[in-house]
């Protein structure tokens, strides 16, 4: 995996601003302003946060590292989520997960190498009668068939 990614400053700026200097209360809105952006939260830009809110960053470290949502780490620009839930592990995501293992050669928390894909699994996402559910930038596909996953992938 490709760790070697330097913070893009304009883009950074462009999500600062949409902030108001010293709001320390807009913290974790703010992160997440930036994991949408960069799709993780990457060093310079968790330090760049505390700054700008004016909070210690230690403080902006320990949010980023509490809230599940947050990823310290590159992931790809498709984020696919595996719901394993109950509804969905008993109508087959566990094959989903192996059929994304064999097309995106990849298990779950990994990204590929091109950065185009992360695979993660995920609790209920509340759509249950639409097991098994895959979501990939957070559009949801329902239905999942054994075998599928990939064309369906590709057609969103
Ligand atoms: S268990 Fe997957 S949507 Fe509820």
């Amino acid at each position: 995996m490709n760790t070697a990614h330097s913070l893009d400053n304009t883009r950074m700026s462009v999500v600062l601003d949409k902030h108001e200097k010293g709001a320390a209360a807009a913290l974790v809105h703010l992160l997440q302003d930036v994991q949408s952006e960069f799709n993780y939260l990457p060093k310079d830009a968790i330090i760049a946060v505390a700054d700008h809110l004016n909070v210690p960053l230690c403080k902006a470290y320990s949010v980023a590292t509490f809230y599940k949502t947050f990823s310290l780490t590159p992931r790809g620009e498709t984020i696919v989520k595996v719901c394993m839930g109950t509804s969905c592990h008993i109508r087959g995501a566990s094959v989903v997960v192996e059929d994304l293992k064999a097309g995106l050669g990849i298990a779950p928390g990994e990204t590929t190498e091109d950065m185009k894909y992360t695979v993660e699994v995920v609790n209920c996402v509340g759509a249950c009668a639409l097991a098994p559910v895959v979501i990939a930038d957070d559009k949801y596909i329902p239905n999942v068939k054994p075998g599928a996953v990939m064309k369906r992938l590709e057609d969103i």
